[in-house]
């Protein structure tokens, strides 16, 4: 385990118990010994990419931030979790808080940052509780505020809550409504990266992937690079749910195989059932049949199959399971979270909801399954953002290997 390494192990709640198991030696290392362009250097090394879904290479983000002009920058942890299922951030949050902040303090100093923003949902008060303790710890300690580790480097967070709109998780969103707009994105470019909080340069990175820095800084990118496969290096945390014996959270190498995870050490199926598929990547990803159960978990080789690595919720079916009630499900979802600014994804996600409805009732036509899938291209094409982009990727995903069960639904 990475980034999970002393979850349940400290007090959160402790500075001393995360310093005394090593941490903030990173952040010393960083802010005496090393330069903002080191650093980068040593993170790009590690081929760590982004874990809040994108998959964005970390170090080339650091990077843009940091080739901006000097002058007012800012980091922000995207902390909004909103994937249904999903909990990797609020545990890691809950149980080593101050992993996310010596991380974003490593970020700060890379790109020439000196004011954070953490945006978490109200709905884990105990993540936010725990992390304005860490936050008054670290100020008490010196390692936040002036002049950190005696160094000139500045550095402090704020925190803000969220609402829980799954679209305030998407980056621009967020900005907007940390600058107490309504959270609704707007069209990129310009990236955060060149115009974002304020108008500033901004970095914008996940709970987990701020969790990985500090270990990246302290064994090297390296030895990080070490871990997983070609294209997706270290480890990833799944939320395993569904029709599952050991439901919970795991954190994997990367390139370990779906068959691994779920019969391995999720157990299978209770009650000796078999698996269907396995959903990835929540509303914006697909599912994995039975078939492909032998593949690795990577970034590439979800995007083969037609799904992605999202943000790491992983939900198992059984062979009992309506592959179309899960579009619906999906569908439904971003129905009800679409901000309504572009047409596609507002009107779009009402219309796919409504014909995947009139199949599941035994009302639909192959007209109708022919307008449902021109639809979803027409949405995925057209909308602003990912929530509208990728909405469509349930239907399209259970169409590809389940189309059987769609044709099964119209009356002959
Ligand atoms: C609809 C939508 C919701 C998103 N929700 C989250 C989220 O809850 N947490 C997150 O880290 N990223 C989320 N993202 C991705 C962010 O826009 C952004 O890419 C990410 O925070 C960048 O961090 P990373 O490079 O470390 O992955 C969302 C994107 C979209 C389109
Ligand atoms: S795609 Fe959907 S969520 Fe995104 S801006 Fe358009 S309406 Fe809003």
């Amino acid at each position: 385990m990475i980034v999970r390494e002393n979850c349940g192990k400290i007090n959160p709640e402790r500075i001393e118990e995360y310093i005394a198991a090593g941490g903030y030696e990173a952040l010393a290392k960083v802010v005496l010994n090393l330069t903002p362009e080191e650093v980068i250097a040593e993170v790009s090394a590690s081929g760590l990419r982004g874990r809040g879904g994108g998959g964005y290479p970390t170090g080339l983000k650091w990077a843009t931030v940091a080739k901006m002009p000097t002058g007012q920058k800012y980091v922000i942890c995207n902390a909004d979790e909103g994937d249904p299922g999903a909990f990797m951030d609020r545990s890691v949050l809950e149980s080593d808080p101050h992993r996310v902040l010596e991380g974003m303090a490593i970020a700060a100093y890379a790109v020439g940052a000196n004011h954070g923003y953490i945006y978490i949902r109200a709905e884990y008060p105990l993540a936010i509780d725990h992390l304005q303790t860490a936050i008054k710890q670290a100020k008490r300690h010196g390692l936040m505020g002036s002049q950190i580790f005696g160094s000139p480097f500045d550095f402090k967070v704020d925190i803000r809550v969220g609402a829980g709109a799954f679209v305030c998780g998407e980056e621009t969103g967020l900005i907007a409504s940390i600058e107490g707009k309504r959270g609704v994105p707007r069209p990129r470019p310009p990236y955060p990266a060149v115009s974002g909080l304020q108008s500033e340069p901004t970095l914008i990175n996940n709970v987990e992937t701020y969790a990985n820095i500090a270990p990246i800084l302290q064994k090297g990118g390296e030895w990080y690079a070490s871990i997983g496969t070609e294209d997706s290096k270290g480890t990833k945390i799944f939320a395993l749910t569904g029709k599952v014996e050991n439901a919970g959270l795991i954190e994997v190498p990367m390139g370990i195989t779906v068959r691994c995870i779920v019969e391995e050490m999720g157990g299978g199926i209770p009650d000796g059932g078999t698996v269907k598929a396995v959903q990835t990547g929540g509303p914006s990803g697909g599912c994995i049949p039975a078939e492909k159960l032998d593949t690795p978990v990577s970034y590439k080789s979800l995007l083969e199959l037609g799904t992605m690595m999202g943000s790491g919720g992983m939900i198992v079916m059984d062979d009992k399971t309506s592959m179309v009630d899960v579009a619906k499900f999906y569908m439904e979802f971003c129905r009800e979270e679409s901000c309504g600014k572009c047409i596609p994804c507002r009107a779009g996600t009402v219309q796919l909801y409504g014909l995947l409805n009139k199949l599941l009732n035994g009302h639909g036509t192959t007209r109708d399954l022919e307008l449902m899938e021109n639809l979803c291209y027409m949405v995925k094409e057209t909308s602003l953002c990912g929530l509208g982009q990728s909405a469509p990727n349930p239907v399209i995903s259970t169409l590809r290997y389940f189309r059987d069960e769609y044709e099964a639904l119209i009356p002959s």
